[in-house]
């Protein structure tokens, strides 16, 4: 029997739970909140569509009760407060590092086995922050940011080509924030057309621009952080895992001098399947690709040192 739990009912979580039950991904969907009824509640509500969309998962909801998530095959977390308009995703680090850490212990002593995908914010640090201090295996940790950018960033290409963003594929690494994400332009195709052959370089600039505050648009217009495609990312970062399927997904992950770095967490290419990171891709990145990187890289480790000022780390 395969298993998820994900810690948080809220926006993103329920999603999350919601997409994994509905493409059956999981055969059981623990929703876990500290908010008393609201995930028992939300998962209720979910059960009553079985019928109607037709899946056979079984979600469950429960207030605290870490033992209802027992023997998860992958734990997603995204409890914490998300941006309002306004503020970045590193603002948040202060309350989620201490909610990130305490939910993670308490669901790996249900679950030693599962593998931890963190969705929280400030992402790459919250990441960082489990690697550290859950004391697990590096293809364990998969923190899933690029997964939502490259989707974001597939949309904006597909508006500016006037085609089926389905047709379109792209990649974004780097960190998962509004200035230190990488959208790849050289390498993104339609139909396997290189999009450098079909787009001015000011239509590629803007699309860039526009995936990269493709959050901060959207937490501007709803007055809260987004939820449905993040929730959806999630559920893909979890499928590949929990079926086996070997996708190739930019997620944050542990690097040990892949990309010229180390004791970071930061989006790149991986394989991932049933061990988790089954692999790190190593892109060929351009000279100004490179530049990019390494300071994305920087800007991720100045958030990783405030984990050692606010004594969590
Ligand atoms: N990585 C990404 O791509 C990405 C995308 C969107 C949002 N996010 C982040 O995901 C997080 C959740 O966003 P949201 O919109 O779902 O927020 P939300 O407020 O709707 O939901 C968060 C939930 O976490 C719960 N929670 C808080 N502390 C908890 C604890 N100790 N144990 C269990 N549950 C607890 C809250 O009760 C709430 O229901 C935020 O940090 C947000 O910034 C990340």
């Amino acid at each position: 029997m395969s298993k998820v739990t994900v810690i948080g009912a809220g926006n993103v979580g329920a999603t999350c739970a919601n997409v994994l039950a509905f493409n059956e991904v999981a055969d059981e969907v623990v929703m876990l909140d500290v908010k008393e009824g609201v995930s028992e509640g939300k998962a209720m509500d979910m059960m009553q569509t079985a019928q109607l969309l037709g899946f056979d998962s079984t979600l469950v909801g429960c207030t605290n009760d870490y033992a209802k998530t027992a023997n998860s095959d992958v734990i997603v977390i995204t409890s914490g407060i998300p941006r309002k308009p306004g503020m970045t995703r590193e603002e948040l680090i202060g309350v989620n590092a201490g909610i990130v850490k305490s939910v993670a212990e308490s669901a790996l002593k249900y679950s030693p086995n599962a593998i931890v995908v963190v969705i929280s914010n400030p992402m790459d640090t919250m990441t960082y922050l489990a690697l550290k201090s859950l004391g697990l295996p590096k293809n364990r940790i998969i923190g899933m940011g690029g997964a939502l950018d490259s989707s974001r960033f597939k949309y904006y290409l597909s508006q500016a080509l006037g085609c089926n963003a389905n047709e379109v594929e792209g990649m974004v690494i780097g960190g998962h924030g509004d200035t230190t994400m990488i959208p790849l332009a050289r390498l993104a195709t339609y139909k396997g057309i290189p999009v450098t052959q079909l787009l001015s370089k000011e239509k590629l600039e803007e699309v860039v621009k526009a995936t990269m505050v493709g959050g901060a648009t959207l937490t501007g217009l709803l007055g809260t952080s987004a939820w449905y495609a993040p929730g959806a990312a999630g559920a893909l970062v979890v499928e590949s895992i929990i079926h086996n399927q070997k996708k190739m997904i930019p997620c944050s992950v542990a690097l040990e001098g892949e990309y010229g770095e180390s004791d970071i967490c930061i989006g790149v290419p991986v394989i991932l399947g049933k061990n988790g990171i089954e692999k790190v891709v190593s892109l060929e990145l351009n000279a100004e690709e490179k530049e990019l990187f390494a300071k994305s890289a920087a800007a991720v480790r100045g958030t990783n040192a405030v984990l050692k000022e606010i004594n969590v780390l």
